[in-house]
């Protein structure tokens, strides 16, 4: 049986998305396996389960069940250790020699200051090549940590045994672009830049930074979304249609261009737990993009993304050109919360000879109940694809490496302060109001 060891599992990402996602995945039994829950407060495993079940019950996809819960807990060990500390490893070895544990996957859901130390006690575990070993995003504090943190862990383990989670690659609309775009001849032979004028990329949200405030100063809009989920987005939209996908994202990511930004902080972000009086970390990012590639070199990609907008949405917009000033085509991705998609297009108008009517097709794909049943959240989809040894729902180090370079790279305008929604965009945002949206 496979053990998932969860490097920080007292957090915020274990307690809102991987906990209830190992429910899901054990609710659907098709996948087994036990947990060992990694933290530094001082609980019992009952005191563990007892923090768990309010997340779950919260955040769970499917229907909690007290007796499905009580199964799924006597999966799960609490394991007390501080990461910092070098001995605290040889006594956890001497536990997996206890537990006679022979195939784990080590979960590292921690931030990246941690990642040399867990390492470096990795390597004082009997057998360690063996294992799997997930990392969550940022993969290192800049692109030299992440240099470094991928050079310790390659002197370890085989490049299949790690898996760089962005889970957006884990989300079902974002998996779903491949075959709206290869998978249709309408689409297939028109997406490249004579057909296609701009593409729109959002992701919106209305919380504001919760209680993550140390992480965020850090990190910002650009390196929390931009060079990770939205670059995803972003390659998958544009690359080749080839069999090796990441290094078809890879050399889009090589092409790419910033060419204009701006930055803005939300009001009130300052007055944040964790968070300086005078930050200039961003809470928005807008950025005009450009593929220096062909089909791709007339097309401006925006992108946008911030925290404390008046809406939570992730869409796509691709807007066909126009030849002769009849209106745009519009083609929409839609991501989150609503998964669909929605195709605008034009007909004559009924009665009238030479007038146009737009029409649209608008496809609401999680508004049936049978497919919110059925589609994973992205995290559940990741993990069981970890136990099942896939790769291809994760990131490549080099992309990684790359599109926090570009990041990196950039010349940062000063952020100005926001209250809700954006004055001054690079661009006139299509904003497509949908009938179906629940
Ligand atoms: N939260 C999200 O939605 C999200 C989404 C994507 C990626 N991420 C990334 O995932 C990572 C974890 O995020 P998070 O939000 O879960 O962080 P968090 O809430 O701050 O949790 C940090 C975890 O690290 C543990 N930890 C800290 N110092 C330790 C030590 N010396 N020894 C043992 N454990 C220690 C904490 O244990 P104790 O609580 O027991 O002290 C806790 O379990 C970050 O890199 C973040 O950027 C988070």
């Amino acid at each position: 049986m496979t053990t998932i060891t969860l490097f920080g599992s007292t957090g915020d990402l274990s307690y809102r998305k991987l906990l209830p996602a190992l429910y899901n995945m054990y609710s659907n039994s098709q996948t087994d396996f036990q947990i060992i829950a990694i933290g530094r407060k001082d609980y019992t495993t009952k005191d563990y389960i007892q923090t768990i079940q309010t997340g779950i019950q919260e955040y769970t996809r499917l229907a909690f069940d007290e007796e499905i819960f009580k199964k799924f807990s006597k999966r799960i060990i609490y394991y007390q250790m501080d990461l910092t500390n070098k001995n605290s490893y040889v006594q956890f070895n001497e536990f997996i020699k206890q537990q006679n544990i022979q195939d784990q996957i080590f979960y590292l859901a921690l931030s990246p200051q941690f990642f040399h130390q867990v390492i470096e006690g990795l390597k004082m575990l009997d057998h360690i090549e063996k294992n799997r070993v997930v990392i969550e995003k940022p993969f290192g504090e800049s692109t030299e940590d992440m240099n470094l943190i991928n050079q310790k862990l390659k002197e370890i383990f085989e490049d299949d045994h790690l898996y760089y989670i962005d889970h957006y690659l884990g989300k079902e609309m974002v998996q779903n672009i491949k075959t709206i775009r290869f998978k249709n001849a309408l689409f297939k032979s028109n997406w490249n830049q004579d057909m296609i004028e701009s593409i729109q990329i959002s992701a919106l949200e209305k919380d504001g930074i919760l209680n993550r405030g140390a992480y965020y100063e850090k990190s910002g809009a650009l390196k929390d979304m931009v060079q990770n989920h939205i670059f995803q987005i972003v390659t998958i939209l544009t690359m080749e249609e080839q069999k090796n996908q990441h290094e078809a994202q890879l050399d889009i990511l090589h092409h790419l261009h910033v060419e204009k930004m701006i930055l803005g902080q939300y009001k009130g972000y300052k007055q944040e737990k964790n968070v300086s009086p005078d930050s200039t970390t961003e809470t928005y990012a807008e950025l005009e993009c450009r593929i220096q590639k062909k089909p791709w070199e007339n097309v401006p990609i925006f992108i946008r993304t911030g925290k404390k907008l008046n809406r939570r949405e992730i869409y796509v917009v691709i807007k066909f050109r126009s030849f002769d000033g009849s209106p745009n085509n519009l083609l929409e991705i839609k991501i989150q919360p609503t998964e669909g998609v929605y195709l605008q297009f034009n007909i004559k108008k009924p009665q009238e000879k030479n007038e146009i009517q737009t029409v649209k097709m608008d496809f609401c794909q999680s508004c049936l109940e049978v497919n919110r049943i059925n589609t994973p959240q992205a995290y559940e989809r990741l993990l069981k694809e970890v136990i099942r040894n896939s790769h291809e729902y994760f990131s490549s180090f080099e992309e990684i490496l790359t599109s926090s370079r570009l990041i990196e790279e950039i010349e940062k305008p000063e952020p100005f302060i926001y209250e809700n929604q954006i004055e001054n965009s690079l661009t006139d945002w299509i904003e497509i109001p949908h009938t179906l949206d629940k």
